[in-house]
């Protein structure tokens, strides 16, 4: 028996690569540092004073909670998916801390202790996390690649069971990049038709396309035949996770809405967590948030170029991608990746994260991030390449 409980299982001390990263610092070592994923660290100069000014002139600030949100924030919300095609009400419209708040919301909603969502694997690495803190397992379904990225539907087929409650789709997916295709929603709607089940789709970085493509589906939002919740919120659209605003948008047939609605009004209202000062000021924040996204979309277009000139007839391949904030790089197979990630570090001064993080099914990969200021990414790039070449 245990003092604390099971819902907690993991190990405490850092992993060895987190080691060695502390351990470069420490010495004073110039570590480039091609993982960074928090813009407010990235975006350079950050609107400090903007974000500031948009909260100090907020004029009242009575508390009026509501538990699905500020009602004017929430019709802020639906203009914005009205900018994307979407048409919403305000009640479709839940507002949380953060996505991560979101999915624990939306667990404790769809499922009881001991039951089952399905996720994409590669993908973000905290499902397990969120997941098992709310008592629930997290089954795995592949996205396979084979020159682009695809949802491989006889492994979610088989990863199915009676205690499925909802399969989760991240578009597009961290670090694949990949967008759910047209054709990929009416199949995984075929498949949930007859079952209780619903989606869950994770929507943080659809506003980061590198291109335009029509078969892709830009959001899950709107559409009428199974319940459907999306994801999304200030952290990634905006680039401000500390202002601390994510929302559900909750779609699927009518009656499939409001049984929702009300349940999650009733979970949401047990916590009440979304700050005042941040529902006031959401329309100036989007505004801002605007012009940050353009200068990460900015970002991300050079690093691209950068990836393109580099890499291009060497030994290292830039896996296929359409979105977001990652890049996957496949390394020679002459090493494991922790032996690369660590090399990398050791000799090069370069930190990456190995594909392990996110489950890639083989290796060696590194993922690499896109929001990296230009110099520092190319120059790592070219230290990978330079160390990659030694082959
Ligand atoms: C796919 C995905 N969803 C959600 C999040 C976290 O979003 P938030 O900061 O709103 O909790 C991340 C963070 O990297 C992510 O990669």
């Amino acid at each position: 028996m245990s003092l604390y409980s099971r819902r907690l299982p993991w190990s405490f001390s850092p992993n060895s690569f987190t080691r060695l990263i502390d351990g470069k610092r420490r010495a004073g070592d110039p570590v480039l540092d091609l993982t960074i994923s928090n813009p407010t660290e990235v975006l350079s100069p950050y609107p400090h004073a903007q974000i500031g000014e948009a909260c100090a002139s907020i004029a009242d600030l009575t508390y009026r909670p509501h538990p699905l949100g500020a009602e004017s924030a929430r019709n802020e919300i639906a203009r914005l998916y009205g900018t994307y095609g979407v048409a919403l009400t305000p009640r479709q419209i839940a507002l949380t801390a953060s996505s991560s708040e979101a999915y624990a919301m939306l667990f404790k909603l769809l499922c009881n202790a001991g039951d089952e969502v399905l996720v994409p694997v590669p993908s973000y690495p905290l499902f397990e996390y969120l997941a098992a803190l709310e008592c629930v397992r997290t089954v795995p379904y592949r996205l396979a690649y084979d020159g682009s990225w695809f949802i491989d539907f006889h492994s979610l087929r088989k990863s199915l069971s009676p205690q499925s409650r909802a399969i989760i789709v991240v578009n597009p997916n961290n670090p694949t990049g990949s967008f759910v295709k047209a054709a990929e929603l009416v199949q995984l709607l075929d498949l949930t038709l007859d079952r209780d089940i619903a989606i869950i789709s994770d929507e943080v970085f659809m506003d980061y396309p590198f291109q335009e493509d029509a078969l892709r589906v830009p959001t899950l939002a709107g559409q009428d035949s199974i319940l459907t919740f999306c994801l999304n919120g200030l952290s990634k659209m905006a680039a401000m996770p500390q202002m601390k605003l994510g929302w559900i948008v909750t779609s699927g047939s009518a009656a499939q809405r409001e049984s929702a609605c009300e349940r999650l009004e009733l979970l949401l209202d047990t916590y009440l967590s979304v700050s005042s000062p941040v529902q006031a000021a959401l329309p100036e924040l989007l505004k801002i948030g605007k012009e940050n996204r353009r200068k990460l979309r900015q970002t991300i277009a050079a690093n691209l170029r950068a990836l393109k000139t580099e890499l291009t007839g060497q030994p290292v391949h830039v896996l296929q991608s359409e979105g977001g904030w990652s890049a996957i790089l496949q390394l020679p197979h002459i090493s494991s990746e922790e032996i690369w990630a660590t090399r990398l570090l050791q000799e090069e001064n370069v930190a990456v994260q190995p594909g392990y993080f996110f489950d890639m099914a083989s290796e060696p990969y590194a993922v690499v991030s896109l929001i990296t200021p230009e110099e520092t990414f190319t120059e790592g790039i070219r230290r990978i390449r330079r160390l990659a070449g030694e082959y």
